[in-house]
């Protein structure tokens, strides 16, 4: 056993050895990354919805993936058409959690009540777009979240999702 293994488990025959290796392999749990994705309005039509835009894959779908490529990471993921809801959501998780994702759909480019439970909540929010919304009408051009917000990614398709996870 290497020198320093003794100063973390001193005693290695006690019964403190085996608590005190189950209590570093549940480490990795402990601190999960946890991270709550939030998508707003019409985003639940995902896959069916404007496909040369937005793809053919629905969200439910990409969401498994997504789990089985950050094993490490503790992923929620919620949706809503309703306003007041994102707000909630975000006032529910925006506390506790390392991080969040948020699609506010057209919210974005609307939404007051969004912005400001950004700015009132701790936890930190990075703003997502499956299309570029650079790239397409000018409504879309202004977004009312992106100054509370941590980061943007616009363009990248449901990638961007993976994106802002890693
Ligand atoms: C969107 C872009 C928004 O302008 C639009 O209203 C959406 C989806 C996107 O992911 O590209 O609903 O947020």
């Amino acid at each position: 056993m290497p020198l320093w293994l003794y100063v973390v488990i001193p005693y290695p025959h006690s019964p403190y050895f085996s608590i005190t290796c189950l209590l570093i392999s549940l480490i990795p749990y402990l601190s999960a990354m946890k991270i709550q994705i939030v998508n707003g309005p019409n985003l639940n039509l995902l896959g069916k919805r404007e496909t040369s835009i937005y793809g053919d894959q629905s969200f439910e779908q990409f969401f498994q993936d997504l789990k089985k490529r950050f094993p490490a990471v503790e992923l929620h993921y919620f949706q809503s058409n309703v306003e007041g809801e994102i707000v909630n959501k975000l006032h529910e998780t925006g506390f506790d959690f390392t991080g969040i994702i948020l699609n506010a759909g057209a919210y974005t480019h609307t939404s007051v009540a969004i912005h400001d439970a950004i700015a009132g909540i701790k936890t930190p929010v990075i703003e997502v777009h499956i299309s570029n919304v650079y790239a397409r009408e000018e409504f879309r051009h202004k977004s009312l979240i992106t100054s509370k917000c941590v980061g943007l990614l616009t363009g990248f398709g449901l990638e961007g999702y993976a994106l802002a996870i890693s």
